[in-house]
């Protein structure tokens, strides 16, 4: 799941973000593109249009009818959604590169083998190395609620700022989430607020 929240776990009010990061922005590019997206129907709303290169994915208990959305009643389909398309992806790249990729679902799948060395996630720069074949959980809060029990990877944007007029919360990060990463992000002309990046990963 990818999320960015307050200090007291703050998503958003009256259907919009509560923010302008523009390096969070592109975190969020950076850990979801070329990956399926899986979002509730309000997220969907709220956003206006697809996110390119990536599936986009909506759950919704009505049909979904917005171009370049693809709607799913249920997680079980949103999974097998999400799962096609990337075996398709994988199918693609190993008939233009003449490798077998079907590794690397299974290196994402398999968090916890991570979760012991965090310097293997770490590129030359210090930062977490973004995942080729993860499905990710964006949003917003009803979904996350759901989403908490079956992720095993939380990539996490703490905002360090609080939002009294929020009307929806990310739910609590337990004691079974592991701490594996953390950058911080001063406040400057761009940002109004001061931030740190962070992965959890379950703590089997
Ligand atoms: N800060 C962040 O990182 C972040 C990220 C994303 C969103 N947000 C914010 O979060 C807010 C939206 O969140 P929200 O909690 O109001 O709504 P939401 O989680 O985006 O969507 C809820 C909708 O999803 C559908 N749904 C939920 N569970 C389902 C299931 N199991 N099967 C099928 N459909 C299901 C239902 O749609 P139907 O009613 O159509 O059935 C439900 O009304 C906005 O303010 C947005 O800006 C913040």
């Amino acid at each position: 799941m990818i999320a960015a929240m307050g200090e007291a776990n703050e998503l958003g009010a009256n259907n919009e973000l509560l923010w302008h990061l523009p390096d969070d922005f592109a975190w969020f590019v950076k850990h979801t593109k070329g990956k399926p997206v899986v979002m509730g129907r309000k997220t969907m709303e709220s956003l206006g249009r697809p996110l390119k290169n990536r599936l986009n994915i909506v759950l919704s208990r009505s049909a979904v009818t917005v171009e370049g959305f693809v709607g799913a009643r249920s997680w079980e389909e949103a999974f097998s959604l999400a799962k096609h398309w990337l075996e398709e992806k994988l199918a693609l790249a190993s008939d233009a590169e003449g490798v077998v990729l079907e590794s690397e679902i299974v290196a994402a799948d398999n968090s916890s083998e991570l979760a012991g060395n965090t310097a293997k996630n770490l590129d030359e720069n210090g930062d977490w190395i973004a995942r080729k074949n993860e499905i990710m959980v964006i949003g917003g809060g009803e979904i996350y609620k759901q989403a908490m029990d079956f992720a095993n990877r939380l990539y996490i944007t703490q905002v360090n700022a609080c939002f009294t007029d929020a009307d929806t919360h990310f739910p609590t990060i337990g004691n079974t989430w592991k701490p594996v990463f953390g950058k911080s992000h001063e406040k400057d002309e761009k940002h109004s607020y001061s931030f740190e990046f962070q992965v959890f990963e379950k703590n089997l």
